[in-house]
């Protein structure tokens, strides 16, 4: 498969679930990907080649260092999924101001520091497109999980602000809306949790990274050229209702 052949990309949590999924699809259609996390993935497990840089998205400077490898190393830098992501479950009330930080530095400031870091290379380039990761629990409701919510709804905002500020730079800005996906944090979650999404979900059950993976794949591809400032919905009809 070819659908990203010449075209290089960094994906953020991608040593497990959503991320590591969509890094190796993209390996798959042809990308250079440098898969960016905390923690090492599973590299061996890809059938194929996937670099690993260590990163912290709430660090500007991780950021700046990533950005000018794959620059020195690649020449160039196509595509940006903000992916990395935390959750919190406590209430507006009882979430901690420490924990609201910590989520709100993962989940909104990452994306905002992935973006303003890519985004010189890609207006330079006049070519680029980021695909931000939000939630259905950033389009509505559920009770708790304030800290997330709060983020991932402010993901929407700035993907918009970013298509429209940069499309006539050629960078393209997407955000893609998973609904319950297997991952691990799927797995941490209250039982309860899941219980209701899957619940809550019209085609009866929770679906695979890889389903999110080939949302990213299209948006990141040159298929999708035309598109920006949308949200691939990806959730079994969960929002339809
Ligand atoms: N799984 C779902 O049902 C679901 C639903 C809606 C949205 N999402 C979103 O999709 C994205 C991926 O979710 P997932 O389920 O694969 O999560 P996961 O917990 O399985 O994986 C998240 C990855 O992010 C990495 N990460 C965490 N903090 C980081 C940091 N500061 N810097 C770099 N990497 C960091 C982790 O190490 C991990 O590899 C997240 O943004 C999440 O909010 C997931």
């Amino acid at each position: 498969m070819t659908r990203l052949t010449d075209k290089v990309a960094i994906v953020t949590g991608a040593a497990m679930g959503i991320g590591w999924a969509t890094a190796q699809l993209f390996a798959e259609n042809g990308a250079t990907v440098i898969a960016a996390d905390v923690v090492k993935p599973p590299l061996s497990e890809s059938d194929h080649p996937i670099d690993y840089r260590e990163l912290d998205v709430t660090d500007q400077h991780a950021w700046k260092a990533v950005v000018d490898g794959v620059l020195n190393e690649h020449g160039r830098l196509d595509v940006l999924v903000n992916n990395a992501g935390v959750i919190d479950y406590a209430d507006i009330t009882t979430v901690t101001p420490e924990d609201w930080s910590r989520v709100v530095g993962v989940d909104q400031t990452g994306v905002f520091l992935g973006m303003r870091t890519a985004l010189a290379p890609m207006r330079a380039q006049h070519a680029g497109s980021i695909i931000n990761l939000s939630s259905a629990w950033g389009v509505v409701g559920s009770e708790g999980v304030a800290a997330y919510q709060a983020s991932k709804g402010a993901v929407r905002g700035l993907t918009r602000n970013g298509a429209i500020t940069y499309a006539a730079d050629g960078v393209r800005v997407n955000t893609v809306v998973p609904g319950w996906i297997a991952t691990p944090l799927t797995e941490r979650q209250p039982a309860d949790k899941n219980a209701e999404v899957i619940g809550l979900t019209p085609l009866g059950f929770g679906a695979d990274p890889r389903d999110i993976a080939f949302g990213c794949l299209y948006l990141a591809s040159d298929e999708a050229r035309y598109v920006t400032g949308s949200e691939l919905v990806i959730d079994g009809g969960l929002l339809a209702q």
